[in-house]
């Protein structure tokens, strides 16, 4: 399966959770692949911070090109889980890994202005569905603020949006800017802590979320 973390927004976790979710995969015993689809190169960067000696949890590829929509799906049948952090801004470039993945997660967070500036992306999947109708697609809340409920308005939002939300959430946490530094995982630094924990939830939720989806189409 092919797992695009795409939104055409800036720094709304993108390469957080592609990186995290891509090891809580490895972490499970499964074959990963972590694709950079960003020109900025940052899951690149990550995998070359690790301390050497440390061996990496899957390999790290770059394709930053509109070519990725033929090549990883040749390259993906080698693989049982390939994740593709997606790059902002350049409608090309996401047009493409939106046509690459078999089901994009968009991470959000929770703020109504965040879940608007998702349109973008929302209207370039909608367009790939045309072409692709097996593409699926969900938001995943990142950054939410530790025991806070989400604000009605941001349910609010949620309702008027194209796609359904993951019950999975992710917290704002130091552990996330802190791990990703060295080049690690919050799964590796803390396998049994609270950010670990999480993601692994979000991970077994993308796994459901994609049999369902396949089964009712
Ligand atoms: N759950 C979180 N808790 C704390 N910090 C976070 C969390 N998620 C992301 N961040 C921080 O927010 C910043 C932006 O995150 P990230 O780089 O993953 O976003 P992005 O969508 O990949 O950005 P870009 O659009 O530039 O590629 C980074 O400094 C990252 O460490
Ligand atoms: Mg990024």
């Amino acid at each position: 399966m092919i797992i695009g973390v795409l939104n055409q927004k800036g720094g709304v976790g993108k390469t957080t959770l592609s990186l995290n979710l891509a090891s809580a995969y490895a972490d499970e015993g499964r074959k990963v692949l972590l694709v950079d689809a960003d020109p900025q190169g940052s899951s690149l960067r990550w995998s070359s911070a690790r301390a050497e000696g440390l061996a990496p949890l899957f390999p790290v590829v770059g394709m930053a090109k509109p070519s990725i929509s033929r090549e990883l799906p040749v390259m993906a049948k080698d693989y049982d889980v390939v994740v593709v952090d997606g790059a902002p801004r350049v409608s090309e470039l996401g047009r493409a890994a939106i046509m690459a993945s078999d089901m994009v997660l968009m991470p959000v967070q929770p703020s109504p202005f965040d879940i608007w500036a998702t349109e973008d992306t929302v209207q370039l999947i909608r367009e790939a569905q045309h072409f692709k109708p097996s593409l699926i697609a969900a938001f995943a809340v990142n950054r939410k603020i530790a025991n806070t409920a989400i604000g009605r308005d941001v349910l609010d939002a949620f309702a008027e949006a194209d796609f359904p939300v993951l019950k999975a959430q992710v917290t704002q946490r130091v552990l996330y800017a802190e791990s990703a530094m060295q080049g690690l995982s919050v799964v590796e630094v803390a396998r049994y802590g609270d950010a670990a924990r999480e993601i692994r939830k979000l991970a077994a939720e993308i796994r459901r979320f994609a049999g369902e989806e396949r089964k009712a189409a």
